[in-house]
């Protein structure tokens, strides 16, 4: 049993961990600032401090409870708003994490696992992406998550803290059993936007590009269902607990999903016929993104047990059932 503090884990693959961490059997104390977090999301046995990782009394608080190990998965995350407004990415995702490694610091906390990205690589150079690919971020985003695996290599080197920093491509899906109960606001991606339009709470979407170089024309991705990535983040902390080293791990699928067929599974799962229109491109979009994630298997023996799409779109439809 380990005492894991999971900062931001009120939110959505946050709450999926906390849901992971203590079906193991773990002890959890949740610290949230709730700005996306949501109070649906909490397990009455686990802790919860109500804080901000940019009020250090607040983190202090938090790490001088016997803390074994951190989970680190408090980010701002919406790319475009990156590009428009650093600052605020640069002060939450950035300094928030400095923070963090400075109270684990002072109160001798020495293990970590930190929600990195698949952000951090920018247009793939070759495919599936590996983590000797070289991180060259296309966005504010994917930089500060590059910066704060370099920040986590330092504080490891210079205070003896082990961290591993897991890559996520992209994360979809809720936990089969409904137990995570707060579905994402303004979601972003493409599930939740299509799922929107099976509720009617949007009238159609778009699907940006057909001109790709991929089989139907349409983006191909990595999809990556949210209860694959919280067994993940377990199985990291063991590893952390038994072993001084720290890796920077990808965890996906290791196969696509195009745009396209994602829109044509959800009709099936759903049942009918969905209103979108093909749109152009979207900027920064890479034809295909597609992990290798060997290392995972490696180093955690973790691998992605969710395999078929249309099983991952039934979690996030049974939401709205
Ligand atoms: N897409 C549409 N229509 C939409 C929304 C998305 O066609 O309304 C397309 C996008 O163009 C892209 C694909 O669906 O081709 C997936 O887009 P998402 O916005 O869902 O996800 P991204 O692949 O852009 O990015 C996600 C996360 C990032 C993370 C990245 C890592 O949002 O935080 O995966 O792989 F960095």
């Amino acid at each position: 049993m380990v005492k894991v503090l999971v900062i931001g884990g009120a939110g959505y693959i946050g709450s999926h961990v906390v849901k992971d961490l203590l079906e193991k059997g773990h002890q959890v104390v949740v610290f949230d600032n709730f700005s996306t977090g949501q109070e649906i999301n909490l397990f009455n046995n686990a802790e919860l401090i109500k804080g901000d990782i940019l009020d250090k009394t607040a983190l202090e608080m938090a790490m001088s409870q016997n803390i074994d190990a951190v989970i680190h998965m408090a980010a701002k995350k919406a790319v475009g708003e990156s590009m428009i407004n650093p600052g605020l990415y640069a002060d939450n995702n950035i300094t928030g994490s400095i923070n963090i490694l400075n109270a684990m610091v002072q109160f001798g906390v020495k293990h970590i696992v930190f929600s990195s990205s698949a952000a951090v690589y920018g247009m793939p150079q070759y495919l599936p992406v590996d983590e000797k690919h070289q991180r060259n971020p296309i966005n504010f985003y994917g930089y500060t998550k590059m910066v704060i695996e370099d920040l986590l290599d330092w504080y490891s080197k210079l205070k003896n803290i082990n961290y591993i920093a897991l890559r996520y491509f992209n994360a979809v899906g809720y936990a089969a059993d409904k137990s995570i109960k707060g579905k994402e606001k303004n979601p972003q991606n493409l599930l939740p936007i299509i799922i929107e339009t099976a509720t009617g709470s949007r009238e159609s979407f778009q699907i940006f590009g057909k001109d790709y170089q991929t089989a139907d024309g349409t983006c191909e991705r990595d999809y990556i269902h949210v209860s694959d990535l919280a067994d993940a983040h377990e199985k990291s902390i063991l590893r952390l607990m038994k072993d001084d080293s720290s890796y920077c791990l990808n965890l996906g699928s290791g196969r696509t999903v195009s745009v396209q067929q994602m829109t044509d599974a959800c009709e099936k799962v759903i049942g009918k016929k969905l209103k979108y229109q093909y749109a152009p491109r979207r900027f920064g979009d890479p034809d295909k993104l597609v992990s290798q994630a060997d290392l995972a298997y490696q180093i955690l023996g973790w691998k992605a047990k969710y395999t078929n799409i249309e099983d991952i779109i039934q979690t996030t439809w049974n939401m709205e059932l």
